[in-house]
């Protein structure tokens, strides 16, 4: 299947196989040849996946949650988007060349062809992993409203283009694997959408229910990411029902800061969905309509996990449980698909 092409349509390419804007790939010696250096933050994220949430978290953290200072500018423009290139504008190479250190990034693209320079300065990555199927029903939706990327037709119709990789930045399952994969290799901090909205209702509801390990993810059991048990006794565990704040934590820590309990609580507040909705700064809303046209739908659409079940049907969920088992054999990796 292809992506039919709409009139605003300056063009797609590819490089390795991997769809990018064609301004990108006219660009590419110049993103392939950058240079990094050791304090460079770079925040990976296949597409969708919650980019945005991660460069504001990233950014209250590094300005010690100061609201005016992360008012700055656009998040856009905050952070160099490596890849990205619209000539006669500037491209995120050049921008990030002007930027004094330390620098925190973008990127999405997947490893394989990430400029060699990352690897070799030992900088450090946050990457975000989101569950392929709501990754899909977001990116369907960004298709919709961007005027300049082609147009994903029906959801059926885009449901093979994503299943094939005919997306921009490729196949969702390569990039989460290649990222997954060399985790340990590098200073990567690997976080998941999913771990980032959980709330501790669920732990509330145990405690209700008199057992502190119904309802939690195998996955946190497995994993003793969160010590279940602990934090039944601990009587934080309802005066925070945040459970943002555990990964917010995590962040400031491989960031090397440290701030006290009412910053890290401010930033949770600052950086839910429901406020950087409203945020001009986060939300998009001056970007022109002729590039993203949120009257279609909202660059901020709904920031929740599960929406994949208001889109697939159970033959297209049987199908893609199966792709799913055969491009992620071997794998350690597991996804929380609801909360
Ligand atoms: P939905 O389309 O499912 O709503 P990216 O920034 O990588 O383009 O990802 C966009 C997705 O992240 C959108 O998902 C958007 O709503 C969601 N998102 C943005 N900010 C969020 C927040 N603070 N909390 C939860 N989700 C958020």
């Amino acid at each position: 299947p292809e992506l039919s092409k709409p009139t605003k349509w300056k063009g797609i390419a590819e490089i390795a196989g991997i769809s990018l804007m064609a301004d990108t790939v006219d660009n590419w010696s110049q993103i392939q040849t950058f240079k990094a250096k050791p304090d460079d933050l770079l925040i990976c994220t296949y597409p969708k996946s919650g980019t945005t949430w991660i460069q504001e978290i990233v950014d209250m953290i590094e300005h010690n949650g100061d609201v005016e200072k992360c008012q700055r500018a656009l998040i856009q423009h905050r952070h160099p988007f490596i890849e990205w290139a619209r000539p006669p504008q500037p491209s995120g190479v050049d921008k990030a060349n002007e930027m004094p250190a330390p620098r925190t990034l973008k990127t999405h693209l997947p490893t394989q062809l990430l400029p060699p320079s990352f690897w070799t300065s030992n900088c450090k990555f946050i990457y975000v992993a989101r569950n392929a199927k709501d990754c899909m029903v977001s990116y369907y939706h960004f298709y919709r409203m961007s005027q300049v990327l082609p147009d994903p037709g029906t959801w059926d119709e885009f449901f093979e283009i994503f299943i094939n990789g005919k997306v921009n930045w490729g196949s969702w399952f390569d990039h989460v694997r290649g990222w997954w994969e060399i985790r340990d290799r590098q200073q990567i901090l690997f976080l998941f959408y999913e771990d980032m909205k959980r709330v501790s209702k669920l732990l509330l509801r145990d405690h209700w229910q008199g057992s502190c390990l119904r309802n939690v993810s195998d996955r946190d059991v497995w994993k003793n990411r969160v010590n279940v048990k602990t934090r039944f006794h601990s009587p934080q565990c309802y005066l925070h029902p945040q459970d943002p704040k555990h990964e917010i934590q995590k962040v400031m820590q491989f960031m090397g800061k440290n701030l006290d309990e009412t910053v890290l609580d401010k930033i949770v507040q600052e950086t839910s969905f429901e406020k950087m909705k409203e945020n001009p700064m986060t939300n998009r809303s001056t970007v022109p309509k002729s590039i993203l046209d949120q009257s279609i739908s909202p660059f901020m659409r709904k920031g929740t996990v599960g929406d994949w079940k208001n889109h697939f049907t159970v033959a297209q969920n049987e199908r893609f449980d199966e792709i799913y088992k055969q491009k992620m054999e071997g794998t350690s990796i597991n996804f929380c698909m609801e909360l």
